[in-house]
């Protein structure tokens, strides 16, 4: 094994939810690389992390030293190659594209060492399918985190057709590690989470477009009669109206079914580029940061 795992890694994508891992990671007192295809993408990525351990401090729940120390285990990269060099673990958290996934590990496939395990954050592509055409998918599987990851104590553990069963462990200590409860899921569209996720936020959307409520009321119901910390129609102005239609047209074609068709509404609302929080528009409004 490599004396390094555990001490060390890469983060590919700087987004929501590659700067909300590569958080967790130097928190839990891991070298972090955060990369990503241009620095400002990676900067936006750091001030994000900045601005979540700011509040941290500010709630008592981080102090100003450990803020510092975790700022200070992120490095910062825009170049793939210096970015995987010597690495033991990549947790790959770019969009949603098995095309963009695939290509981007047979790149760090060429860099790295054959026992350098390889995760990727997807939420609901096949890693069995993700792995095709690698050179060693005995050490890949999906660490599907969730947002805000620095919060949010899930991370499920995928484990595809060809996931060694010691790599599956690995990620369960790693994921212990930074402070997270894992699930093990075996590799089916959707996994666990989203397969059941999607389909509240599908049906919320399809109950705004038949009228029978308002989005208000509509999330209401669930937080006020059923506990859920925020409805499905907020939840997916954060997660964003592209994000979910992208898993439920995939979800749609993976498992032939038509609870997962997608609204037309949410069609029309992606189309305008009402995407939720990260636009400023989706079922409600929002102050873009
Ligand atoms: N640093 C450290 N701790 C922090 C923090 C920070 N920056 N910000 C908040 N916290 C702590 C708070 O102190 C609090 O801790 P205690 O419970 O110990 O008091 C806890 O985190 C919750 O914080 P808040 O009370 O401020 O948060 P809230 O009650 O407003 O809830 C929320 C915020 C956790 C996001 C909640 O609204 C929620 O659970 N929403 C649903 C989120 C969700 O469903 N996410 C999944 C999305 S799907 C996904 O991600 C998968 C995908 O593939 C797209």
């Amino acid at each position: 094994m490599n004396d390094d795992l555990f001490k060390k890694l890469t983060v590919l994508g700087a987004g929501t939810m590659g700067q909300g891992i590569a958080h967790v990671c130097a928190a839990a007192g891991m070298q972090t690389v955060l990369y990503d295809v241009d620095l400002s993408t990676v900067d936006r990525g750091l001030e994000r992390i900045r601005a979540s351990l700011d509040k941290g401090v500010s709630l008592g729940k981080v102090t100003e030293e450990d803020r510092e120390a975790t700022l200070g285990r992120i490095t910062r990269s825009s170049d793939l190659a210096l970015a995987v060099e010597g690495t033991p673990f990549v947790i790959e958290a770019a969009p949603e594209s098995m095309e963009l996934k695939q290509r981007l590990f047979r790149m760090v496939e060429q860099r790295v060492g054959e026992d350098t395990i390889l995760a990727t954050n997807t939420s609901s592509i096949s890693i069995s399918q993700l792995s095709t055409g690698m050179e060693f998918p005995a050490r890949f599987l999906g660490m599907h985190f969730f947002n805000p990851v620095h919060i949010m104590d899930l991370v499920e553990i995928v484990w595809g057709e060809h996931t060694a069963e010691s790599t599956r462990d690995l990620a369960l200590e790693f994921t212990r590690l930074i402070g997270k409860e894992p699930i093990v899921v075996r590799d089916s569209p959707g996994f666990a989470s989203s397969r059941l996720g999607i389909i509240l936020g599908l049906e919320a959307i399809r109950m705004v477009e038949a009228g029978v409520a308002e989005p208000a009321d509509i999330d209401k119901a669930m937080v006020l009669g059923y506990r859920h910390p925020m409805g499905p129609l907020r939840l997916t102005d954060l997660v964003g109206l592209d994000v979910r239609l992208g898993i439920a047209e995939y979800l749609q074609k993976e498992l032939n079914s038509d609870s997962f068709q997608p609204p037309e509404l949410l069609k029309r609302m992606v189309s305008e580029g009402k995407l939720g929080k990260k636009t400023g528009q989706g079922f409600y409004r929002w102050e873009v940061e």
